[in-house]
């Protein structure tokens, strides 16, 4: 990337940004990732830099207000992140979706998310997720009932909803629905254009970012298929969202944060330290069964930096134990290995 491209992307997320009584210290955001984003994968994030706001696992918000961090897999964080860290909450009912957002205002993170973005079936058929884009009545009494909750507790804390174009590939109704959500209390949203319940195997509608953020009262964050920093500086750019949230990518390559808002240079080793610092990570906060399963999903990411990742993974996911995958990492992941600028797409669309 050219100098002046990187001092321009460079110019556009180090820019601080206020929701309500709070400040995300840059523009470029870890999305929330189910079975990828959790306590491990961030503490990684962590330890190279540059992520503005760190997004949860999604939480499902049965349960959530008597749930022990110190068991659960998804409501489970590092103090140090605290600051930084917005819990994503999943459900469907207003008063379940409340108790459970008062709940992460008493744990004083820094904010709340509303998931109305996963297309996922176990999700939409309890008329969560996606679904509520198709009941905009309903998900404006959840976010109010979120934002009131929250207001209990504390009121400098923000609430945003990540939310994708809806059913249908008409944007109106997404344009629609960011009015919604920002008259019901949504300090912040973040946009993924693809309609449900496509999952990501057709390209997001960039377009459509623009119109949503054109259209809303509140910061838009724009969402899908950001890659390259070249990507991140053309979704700010051509769709002049307020910041940008990157979900499959930084599973990939979690320096990612670091390199695009700092211009920090990363060697080829880098690929074979993140695996391992991943597995320390797993070790420490996970049982061996769940951290075994983690590091198998982190690895198809991994896997798809490299010109050929798809023969290279069964080989790093080879074994049954963290200690067997260390072995992998350090033996496979060789300096010399080719990587592409792009992932495999065979690999990131699973
Ligand atoms: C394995 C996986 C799990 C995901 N889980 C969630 C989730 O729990 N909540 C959510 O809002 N989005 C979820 N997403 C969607 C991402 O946040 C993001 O919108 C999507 O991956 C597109 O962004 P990307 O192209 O940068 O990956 C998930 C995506 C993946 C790949």
């Amino acid at each position: 990337m050219d100098m002046q491209t990187i001092e321009q992307l460079q110019k556009l997320l180090n820019r601080p940004l206020a929701l309500r009584g709070r400040e995300a210290g840059n523009r470029l955001w870890l999305a929330p990732m189910a079975g990828l984003g959790h306590v491990a994968f961030r503490e990684v994030v962590d330890g190279f830099g540059g992520c503005g706001l760190l997004f949860s696992e999604m939480c499902t918000a049965r349960g959530l207000d008597t749930e022990n961090r110190h068991t659960s897999p998804t409501f489970r964080w590092r103090d140090q992140e605290s600051g930084r860290l917005v819990v994503q909450i999943s459900g469907a009912d207003p008063r379940e979706m409340a108790l459970a957002a008062e709940r992460v205002a008493r744990e004083g993170l820094f904010g709340v998310d509303v998931n109305m973005g996963c297309s996922a079936t176990a999700l939409t058929k309890r008329g969560a997720g996606a679904a509520l884009l198709r009941e905009p009545e309903r998900a404006a009494a959840v976010v109010r009932a979120v934002r009131q909750a929250v207001d209990r507790v504390d009121p400098a804390m923000p609430v945003l909803v990540k939310f994708r174009t809806g059913w249908s590939p008409d944007p109106g109704p997404a344009v629609e629905m960011a009015a919604v959500l920002a008259e019901a209390g949504a300090d912040a949203l973040v946009f993924h254009p693809r309609v449900a319940p496509d999952r990501r195997t057709r390209p997001p509608v960039w377009e459509h970012i623009r119109l949503v953020a054109g259209a809303a009262s509140v910061p838009v964050f724009g969402n899908g298929n950001v890659q390259t920093p070249e990507d991140c500086l053309r979704m700010l750019e051509s769709t002049g969202c307020a910041g940008v949230s990157v979900g499959r990518m930084a599973v990939a390559r979690p320096w990612l944060f670091a390199s695009w808002s700092s211009g920090r240079e990363f060697g080829p080793q880098v690929y074979r330290e993140a695996a391992l610092q991943l597995l320390d990570a797993l070790e420490l906060h996970f049982d061996s069964q769940r951290a075994v399963q983690r590091y198998r999903k982190f690895a198809v990411y991994l896997a798809a930096n490299f010109c050929y990742g798809h023969s290279l993974l069964p080989g790093l996911i080879k074994g049954n134990s963290l200690e067997d995958f260390r072995h992998t990492a350090r033996t496979l992941l060789q300096d010399g290995l080719k990587t592409g600028t792009r992932p495999s797409v065979h690999l990131f669309t699973r």
